[in-house]
């Protein structure tokens, strides 16, 4: 991103009338794999923070996705779902059976308040640890590891041997006072950055036998998950191989494994291949299998467009039957967190290219990341394949979907924070009541909401209560409503 910081006005827009948005494209019916679809109007998965501290579905959930039901978009697709049954906070879970009975009612919320219009994915994803920022007194007092090296370089950085063979509760009691200059001579890079963004394990850290293990282990869990999914009632699955998670990482240049699973392209896309075949093998083949990935990566060294056109190819003739292209979102290049915070992905120049908000460069958020999916979808084209390519960031009116569809840029045109502003607006623009849409401002509240794992909700409308309203329910902090006021179209 340039470094010129432009505040862009979210543009006027017209509407169409019910007839025109009847004849469009965006409103047009197609299929993903065998599955008949609606319309080309998609929700991307957004992670609410309404799942039980141990991952299950909560009357929260069932209302978040009842409320975007609601709206008819062709395709709703569930949060990011955790594929593993280990503690990740309210984040939902399906990496057990029990699992499943949350996960059907939510399927079955969705079918009825959609009227069966609505075709409902659900994503699943895996993660590496991540470690709050800690406090440094805790950090030199447990966390960190006094090894051979690190002494010998403390030793150096203060010319005395005596710290080689010094007792280790003196090491760590004398670094926890020590200035920064030699805190930095002492520590190597990835102890520094654990003092100063938290502990957080990579893709390539194959010294360490789970991450070492993770092509073993990986391809079973997502097909367990996606096989759940499929239990549960979900029309398809979506693999999570973007932003900041396992997948994105094996699919991103910085992957340098050395054991047949990085490096090379062909040998970093070898295992997202073998799980989606391995989840494909377990589901069948007569079900929706999707695919979220990057269309570049935007950190230093990481992946461009040119890897996501050959990984899109691969992933297609492997069979994925759609290919939903998002951008950035990595840890490499996120902000410092605070102390006792951990860093979150989608603050630095990656974070803003996932999440464009109206503070930008002269391009602005609108419809940014479509040219990834236009050249995605060329290549996967051009290689012979008709698999669907879905685009997302930044957009929010029914002429720019339309446009986008109508250049060939991609075959569905998704919209999450605009959705989240207003869930109805789907139906809004198709009824030809596009004047009453609630339009996103691209301010990102929704998000800072997000980073701290706070319920999430939308500014325009979580404090605005009706009279007539009652018992509406309200987010832990009392202050905010967790759902959009109701929309029923005009008699
Ligand atoms: C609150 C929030 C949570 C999100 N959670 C996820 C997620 O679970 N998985 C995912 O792939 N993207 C997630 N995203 C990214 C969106 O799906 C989308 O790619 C991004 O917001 C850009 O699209 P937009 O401009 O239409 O909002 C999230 C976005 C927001 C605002
Ligand atoms: S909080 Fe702001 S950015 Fe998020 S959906 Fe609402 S208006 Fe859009």
């Amino acid at each position: 991103m340039s470094l010129k910081r432009i505040k862009h006005s979210v543009p006027d827009v017209r509407w169409p009338t019910e007839a025109e948005a009847s004849a469009s494209l965006w409103f047009s019916s197609t299929q993903i794999g065998h599955l008949p679809v609606e319309q080309r109007t998609w929700v991307p998965a957004m992670v609410p923070w309404r799942a039980t501290e141990d991952g299950f579905v909560t009357p929260e959930v069932l209302d978040w996705y009842a409320r975007f039901a609601e709206g008819r978009p062709g395709v709703l697709v569930v949060e990011a779902t955790g594929i593993r049954d280990i503690a990740s906070g309210p984040l939902l879970r399906i990496g057990d059976d029990r699992f499943i009975p949350g996960l059907r009612q939510l399927v079955e919320i969705v079918r009825e308040r959609s009227h069966g219009h609505t075709r409902l994915f659900i994503q699943i994803l895996d993660f590496l640890t991540v470690r709050r920022r800690p406090e440094p007194a805790t950090f030199f007092g447990r966390y960190l590891t006094i090894h051979p090296a690190l002494r010998a370089r403390l030793a150096r950085a203060v010319s005395d041997d005596r710290w080689l063979t010094a007792d280790e509760r003196d090491v760590r009691a004398w670094l926890a006072t020590a200035d920064r200059s030699v805190i930095e001579a002492v520590l190597d890079e990835r102890e520094l950055e654990s003092l100063d963004y938290g502990y957080r394990e990579r893709v390539w850290d194959t010294h360490l036998p789970w991450i070492r293990d993770l092509p073993s282990v990986l391809p079973a869990l997502f097909a367990e998950a996606a096989l759940r999914a499929r239990v549960a009632g979900f029309d398809g699955v979506e693999l999570h191989y973007a932003h900041a998670y396992t997948m994105a990482s094996f699919l991103s240049r910085l992957n340098d494994r050395d054991d047949g699973y990085g490096g090379s392209r062909e040998l970093r896309v070898r295992l997202p291949l073998e799980t989606l075949r391995t989840v494909r093998a377990r589901v069948g083949s007569d079900y929706v299998v999707g695919i979220r990935y990057l269309g570049d990566d935007v950190v230093a060294g990481g992946s461009r467009v040119e890897d996501a056109a050959f990984y899109g190819v691969e992933f297609a003739a492997a069979g994925v039957d759609y290919l939903s292209v998002s951008k950035g979102g990595r840890f490499e290049d996120a902000r410092q967190p605070k102390i006792g915070e951990a860093v979150y992905p989608y603050t630095g120049e990656s974070g803003y290219e996932c999440m464009p908000t109206v503070l930008g460069d002269e391009r602005g958020p609108f419809g940014r990341n479509v040219p990834l999916a236009a050249t995605i979808r060329r290549a996967v084209r051009e290689a012979g394949h008709r698999t669907p390519i879905v685009t997302s960031g930044g957009i929010h009116s029914f002429d720019q979907a339309e446009a986008i569809l109508r250049r060939g840029e991609a075959d569905f045109v998704a919209a999450a924070r605009q959705t989240l502003a207003d869930p109805d607006w789907f139906r809004k623009v198709r009824l030809g009541f596009g004047d009453s849409v609630r339009r996103c401002q691209f301010t990102n509240y929704c998000e800072g909401l997000d980073q701290h794992h706070k319920q999430v909700t939308c500014k325009l409308w979580d404090r605005q209560i009706a009279p007539a309203e009652h018992d509406v329910p309200m987010a832990t902090d009392g202050r905010r409503r967790l759902g959009p006021p109701p929309w029923r179209p005009p008699a």
